[in-house]
């Protein structure tokens, strides 16, 4: 596991305060999309358990699991007593009992490629609905994004997480969509949008920022230089779009 991956955990309290929660509009969308009763559930790289809570706090017996033992430590604060934890990576998860929906917030896209939908079949009873979301922040006004974008550029070209199968971005069916599509594991494969619009001061944008692997990788001088070059060009406040993208997908009823 790359050490990005695994940056979260130094600023676990930060991300739970800085980090937007996931709307209830998620959670009915999923159940609408099982179409059946959804009983348990296993979270891969839950973090905080922002999405945990979501499903936990509607009746679901949650499995949260991540290989980051201080997210961990942060997510038991925040999560019905009865939520589960397994304190591994999505890698060394071992079959044995099969859920009703796996689901994945913000966080697949850090797990091995390799052997990834033969792993997650394996965790779910035929039939059973996987689930992958999540929500990057944009600043809306161009004129900000502009300024960012330059305060950043001489220590950072970009923070975001390119597509990781490369689909390009006007393509329709984004990852892991595109990747869910070539799987023979899974079908009826859809991908939906729930916008949202989020406003924050400008002081809250950069605690945002600092929850962000792009800027927790950086030597702790250069990030905090970024962050003030980034703090004087936004305005007091910033306005931006959070919209979740969804995936979902079905596990064949056949093994
Ligand atoms: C951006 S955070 C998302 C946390 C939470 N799901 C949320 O939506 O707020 C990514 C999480 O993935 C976890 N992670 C990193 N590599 C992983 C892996 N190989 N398997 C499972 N989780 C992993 C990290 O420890 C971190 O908690």
């Amino acid at each position: 596991m790359s050490g990005r991956a695994l940056s979260f955990g130094g600023v676990a309290e930060a991300y739970e305060r800085f980090r937007p929660g996931y709307p209830v509009e998620l959670f009915e969308m999923v159940i609408a999309y099982a179409g059946r009763p959804v009983p348990t559930a296993l979270e891969i790289g839950a973090g905080t358990g922002k999405a945990t809570r979501l499903f936990a706090q509607r009746g679901i017996a949650v499995t949260a699991t991540d290989p980051d033992g201080s997210m961990l430590a942060e997510l038991r604060k925040h999560v019905p007593v009865d939520v589960a934890t397994v304190r591994a990576a999505f890698e060394d998860l071992r079959p044995g009992e099969r859920y009703a929906l796996v689901y994945a917030a913000a966080a697949l896209h850090w797990t091995d490629p390799e052997g990834r939908w033969p792993r997650i079949a394996a965790l779910l009873e035929p039939g059973g609905v996987f689930a992958s979301f999540g929500a990057p922040f944009r600043l809306t006004d161009p004129a900000v994004q502009e300024a960012v974008h330059a305060a950043r550029a001489p220590f950072l070209e970009s923070d975001e997480i390119p597509s990781p199968d490369g689909t390009p971005p006007d393509h329709e069916m984004q990852w892991p969509g595109s990747e869910l599509q070539r799987s023979e594991s899974f079908t009826d494969v859809r991908q939906a949008v729930i916008e949202r619009h989020v406003t924050m001061s400008a002081r809250d944008y950069i605690g945002h920022l600092s929850t962000i692997s792009a800027y927790l990788v950086l030597p702790a001088s250069v990030r905090e230089q970024v962050f003030s070059r980034i703090r004087q060009v936004l305005p007091d406040t910033v306005e931006m779009t959070a919209d979740i993208t969804v995936h979902l997908a079905r596990r064949r009823q056949e093994d």
